[in-house]
């Protein structure tokens, strides 16, 4: 239990929450969709285009095993992580796994301006966040502890994450 990973939709706060918690903690910060741009030399964005989402899938998946033995990190995901078992499985070998849940209304007023999100580049977004959501949610229920993030500041979120972890990692968890 020597990480916090955050899973959740596409504009559910995984990056913003994850920095802050990461500098709270004294953890370093790692974002897997940052590892993938690094690894292919291209963003989400070409690496959809180009190669197809399944070749993306493959990444993310390569990806997490190559994390699995890091420690005193904040892994922000992909909102799409956990639609391979064996993700969800390898995340929660490394650490508390946090879901960071929002309603498709609050997730359409975050990424609705200037999206780079391939998944959403679609002629109804919102209609795609509910279906993509209602497809999801039972893998993202697989966290260990969930938070509702509508309606509450960065700090606050960061603030219940860090109490959770505590209170299960043990009180060696430094701030
Ligand atoms: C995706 C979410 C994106 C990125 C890719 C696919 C998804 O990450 O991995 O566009 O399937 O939900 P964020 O959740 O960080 O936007």
């Amino acid at each position: 239990m020597e990480n916090i990973i955050l899973i959740g939709f596409m504009g559910s706060g995984k990056t913003e929450v994850g920095k802050r918690l990461a500098e709270r903690l004294s953890y370093t910060f790692v974002d897997t969709d940052d590892v993938i741009e690094k690894k292919v030399g291209k963003s989400i964005s070409d690496i959809f285009d180009e190669y197809g989402e399944d070749y993306f899938r493959d990444l993310e998946t390569e990806v997490v095993k190559e994390l699995s033995g890091i420690r005193r990190h904040v892994i922000s995901t992909g909102g799409g992580i956990v639609i391979n078992r064996d993700n969800i499985l390898n995340l929660k070998q490394m650490g508390l796994v946090v879901w960071l849940k929002a309603s498709p209304g609050t997730i359409y007023e975050r990424v609705r301006y200037g999206s780079q999100r391939p998944l959403l580049k679609v002629d109804k977004p919102l209609e795609e966040i509910k279906r993509l959501l209602e497809l999801r949610e039972p893998l993202y229920a697989e966290a260990d502890i969930s938070i509702e993030v509508g309606g509450l500041q960065v700090e606050k979120i960061v603030n219940i994450i860090v109490g959770a972890y505590k209170k299960i990692a043990g009180e060696e968890v430094t701030q």
